[in-house]
């Protein structure tokens, strides 16, 4: 299927490695010009044909330089991919052990930086590209928007402030041909759960239980109906077929097996 994607410019938050990577892949496949930002540069992103902007995407001027590279060079954007989320932080392991009553102001603005305003940020520098473009802006989101047992408190929260700002971005914007959307993972086989030092790692750690026993756990509690979690790539072709031309706006997209049970 072609997604109509090529020739055009995206710019992905994250895409050094997990999901971010895998989006970059794709796009890059589908003949995008793409430009990636992330702290570090992997080997794995050097790789690939992605312009690499390093810079910190949790500070106000980081989201803004990462945009303004992909326009200096590029002449504009015409798909946002907002995915920067999770990395090394401690404040997830925090919030998944903390109560509201005794995790920190600290750790809620250095979650809600990363992963709400980074958005906001990129959102606000695309902008103008965007509706000169008629483009598009995917959010990567979580299912701990709609179930919030199935993240850290904080990061639950975070996580449902960016789906209100997609539909925010779809109502005020729409009219002006730009649409946005949310793509919510379950649990996705990155280096988030599977680096011992990853947030599933650092938290069994704080727990006193092993990596592997807080993944059974996990697994017993989440019931996934598919009793699998997704890879990197299912979740970046569903971004992809997102990010391509169509009437979608302003919803949120699971892709979890089945996590999720609400109706
Ligand atoms: N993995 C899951 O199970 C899962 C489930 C639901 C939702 N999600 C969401 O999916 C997104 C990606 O998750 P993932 O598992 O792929 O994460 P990951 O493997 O930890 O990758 C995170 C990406 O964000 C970058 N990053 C982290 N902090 C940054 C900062 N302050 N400034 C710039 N870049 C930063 C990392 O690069 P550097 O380290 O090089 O900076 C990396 O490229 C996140 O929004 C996450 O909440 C993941």
């Amino acid at each position: 299927m072609d997604l109509q994607l090529a020739g055009k410019t995206a710019v992905v938050t994250g895409g050094s490695k997990g999901i971010g990577l895998a989006v970059v892949r794709l796009l890059l496949a589908e003949g995008m010009n793409v430009v990636s930002g992330s702290r570090t540069l992997t080997a794995e992103l050097k790789e690939t044909q992605a312009v690499a902007v390093i810079g910190d995407l949790s500070t106000p001027d980081g989201p803004r330089r990462l945009v303004g590279a992909a326009v200096d060079k590029f002449g504009g954007v015409d798909v946002l991919i907002n995915n920067v989320g999770m990395g090394d932080h401690p404040e997830f392991v925090e919030g998944a052990v903390q109560s509201l009553a005794d995790l920190p102001d600290s750790e809620w603005e250095r979650t809600f930086n990363l992963h709400f305003y980074s958005a906001l940020w990129a959102t606000r520098a695309a902008l103008p590209s965007l509706v000169q473009r008629g483009g598009v802006i995917v959010n990567v989101s979580s299912t701990a928007a709609r179930d919030a047992s199935t993240g850290p408190g904080n990061y639950s929260v975070a996580k449902a402030a960016l789906n209100a700002l997609t539909r925010v971005i779809a109502l005020q914007y729409g009219p002006q041909g730009v649409r946005a959307i949310t793509v919510s993972p379950g649990p996705v086989s990155t280096g988030t759960l599977t680096d011992p030092d990853g947030f599933i790692g650092q938290l069994a750690k704080r727990q006193g239980i092993t990596h592997t026993e807080l993944v059974e756990q996990m697994s017993a509690t989440f019931a996934i109906p598919t009793q699998r979690i997704s890879t990197p790539e299912e979740v970046a072709q569903l971004i992809a077929f997102a990010a391509s031309p169509n009437n979608i706006n302003g919803v949120d997209y699971l892709i979890d097996g089945g996590l999720v049970k609400a109706v």
